[in-house]
Order: structure tokens, then sequence, then C-alpha cells
């Protein structure tokens, strides 16, 4: 079997949503200190709705495909969709990572979580703490090299 399902392969020769967006209402940046990748996520937001959300990820192909998915499961969809989106749920739409790529999809969950931090901290308003706090990409079951 290959390495790599058709869809990561698809997102990552074809990402979707790249790009900044200038006048964003919320920004998030991670990185992954052991392999150095970088992920940002901006998000368009009106009426609870995300309208647009864009990304810029310096990285392997496997978090190119992640941040390609996770934005277009979200796009267009309301903010508790956003809330609710997990790291499992983007691999699972990507047909599976292998395990020691899963930290990839971690991190698109992750500059979700901080682009909604980022928008309702801008515009004051309260959110569960616990459901948009950063997670150890190894919480996810990945192993170590
Ligand atoms: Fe670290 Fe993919 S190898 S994000």
């Amino acid at each position: 079997m290959a390495l790599y399902s058709e869809k990561v392969m698809d997102h990552f020769r074809n990402p979707r949503n790249v790009g900044v967006i200038e006048d964003a209402d919320g920004v998030g940046e991670v990185g992954n200190a052991k392999c150095g990748d970088i992920m940002k996520i901006y998000l368009k937001i009106n009426d609870d709705v995300i309208e647009d959300c864009k990304f810029e990820t310096f990285g392997c192909g496997s978090a190119i495909a992640s941040s390609s998915m996770a934005t277009e499961l979200i796009k267009g969809q309301p903010l508790s969709k956003a809330l609710e989106l997990t790291n499992k749920a983007v691999t699972e739409s990507l047909g599976g990572l292998p395990a020691h790529k899963i930290h990839c999809s971690v991190l698109a969950e992750q500059a979700i979580k901080r682009a909604l931090r980022d928008y309702y901290d801008k515009n004051g308003i309260d959110y569960d703490h616990e459901l948009l706090a950063d997670k150890d990409a190894h919480e996810e079951g990945e192993e170590e090299e």
C-alpha cells in the first residue's frame, strides 16, 4: 500500500485556500519544535460563520495537505463546527496519515484553535478555554521515532 493516500497527494499537489487574508478577524500560528514546520491560519468571520479561511504552511507535505483539508472542512461553516474540528477528523478526511505524520494534522487543529482564540480575544468574547487549549502532538497516539 502506498504510504500516502490519493487524497493526501491531491491536497499536497493542489492545496486549497493557500494565502493570506489581510483583514483577517483571527490569525493563528503554530510551529513544531521537533520538525521545525510552521503553519499559519487566517479566518474571516461574519455572523458566527467562517466566511473565508486561508493558510500559509512552511512544512512537510502532510502539513500542507492537513492545512488544505482543515480549511476546506471549516470554510463556510458556523463557528461551532470549527470549534469541534479535531486532527482526527482532518486525518480521516485525508484517508489517513502514517503514524509518524499524525503530528502534522495536530498542527492544523492547533492553528485553527489559536486563530479562534485570537478572534474571541480581539472581540472580548468569552470562550471555553479547555476546548481551545493547546494540544500536545503526542496526545494523539504518535509514536516516538
Ligand atoms: Fe512536522 Fe509534518 S513533519 S508538520
